[in-house]
């Protein structure tokens, strides 16, 4: 593997001293993604009863994973004894080509937990497609998400911002450059699939959740196959499960204050707090300037117009 890594196209980050990107299959990735993807492809076999919670890093994955996993287990625990309350949303939820053992632990137990990934449609096993597998895809205002992977990625490699210039990290989104990158093949790939087989897929906009919370996560249950009777929406279950995963109870757990997620030992640790900022819609305001919003405004116009839907 290490050789084959040396064969890829690399950019090295300048603003994240000199952190490398490889460029796979047209996606941009780290080290420790290029390797999981790999491995998910060459190993990973979908049931058909699977689903995918597919996102683009820092487009509300965090915030999905928690909701899915509350709507999945309200039966097994009450709302005191959650998992979610002791343990990260992504400890709950593994990501595909992060942990892939833990998910095909858990498609041996079938314990219905959905799949958590952030690759790209194209890149996915091929069984996911071929199993007809149900997706759940959610997305954000690209400027949030610039803001967001900005801080994120710095402050996992330990750079100040003094020391991390937003516009060089802009630019380089701007060329596709970043994980996971480009964000706008990304959305294209999902919505792209979803035209011909629109009832695999359901999409969920980040905005839209924050807006009106009730309905989304009620969308989300229905499309799972884990309906809200009238019942449980009268007993109120809907509004704890989320209060419970909501921003600000979750970023003030103490495992989300001070736990750690190790991805791999040797390339980078994640804390679980940097999986939580802000939560705010807007924040890229007080980051853009007039030249940088008319840029973006473009490009995704040019790139995302065609599926109407609006970041
Ligand atoms: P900000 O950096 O704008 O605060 P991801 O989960 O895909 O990595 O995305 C992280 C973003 O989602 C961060 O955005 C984070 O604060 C926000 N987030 C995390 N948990 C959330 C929740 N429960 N509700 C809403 N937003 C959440």
């Amino acid at each position: 593997m290490e050789d084959m890594l040396k064969t890829f196209p690399q950019h090295v980050c300048s603003w994240l001293k000199g952190a490398i990107v490889y460029k796979y299959q047209d996606v941009w990735l780290n080290e420790v993604f290029l390797k999981g993807t790999i491995l998910a492809q060459q190993r990973f076999k979908a049931h058909p009863n699977d689903v995918f919670l597919c996102s683009f890093p820092k487009g509300g994955t965090t915030w999905l994973k928690a909701l899915a996993f509350a709507i999945i287990t309200r039966e097994t625990f009450d709302i005191s004894t959650n998992p979610l309350l002791s343990t990260s949303p992504h400890h709950c939820i593994p990501f595909l080509e992060k942990e892939l053992a833990e998910v095909e632990e858990n498609q041996k137990n079938s314990c219905s937990l959905p799949i958590a990934t952030h690759m790209h449609y194209h890149c996915l096993p091929d069984s996911v497609v071929t199993s007809n597998c149900k997706i759940v895809y959610i997305y954000r205002n690209m400027k949030d998400v610039i803001v967001s992977y900005y801080h994120f990625v710095r402050k996992l490699n330990k750079i100040p911002m003094e020391d991390a210039p937003f516009e060089d990290a802009l630019d380089e989104f701007c060329n596709g450059v970043s994980w996971y990158g480009a964000y706008w093949d990304h959305i294209l790939g999902y919505w792209q699939a979803s035209l011909s087989r629109p009832e695999k897929f359901l999409f969920l906009k980040y905005e839209d959740m924050k807006k009106d919370p009730k309905s989304n996560v009620k969308r989300l249950a229905e499309f799972i196959g884990r309906p809200f009777t009238i019942e449980e929406e009268n007993e109120g279950v809907i509004d704890n499960i989320i209060k419970m995963c909501s921003f600000e109870n979750l970023s003030n757990l103490e495992v989300n204050k001070c736990g750690t997620k190790l991805h791999d030992e040797k390339v980078y640790t994640v804390e679980n707090h940097l999986f939580f900022r802000l939560a705010k819609d807007g924040d890229w305001k007080n980051y853009f300037s007039h030249e940088m919003i008319e840029k973006i405004d473009k490009l995704i116009d040019e790139k995302l117009g065609v599926t109407g839907l609006v970041l």
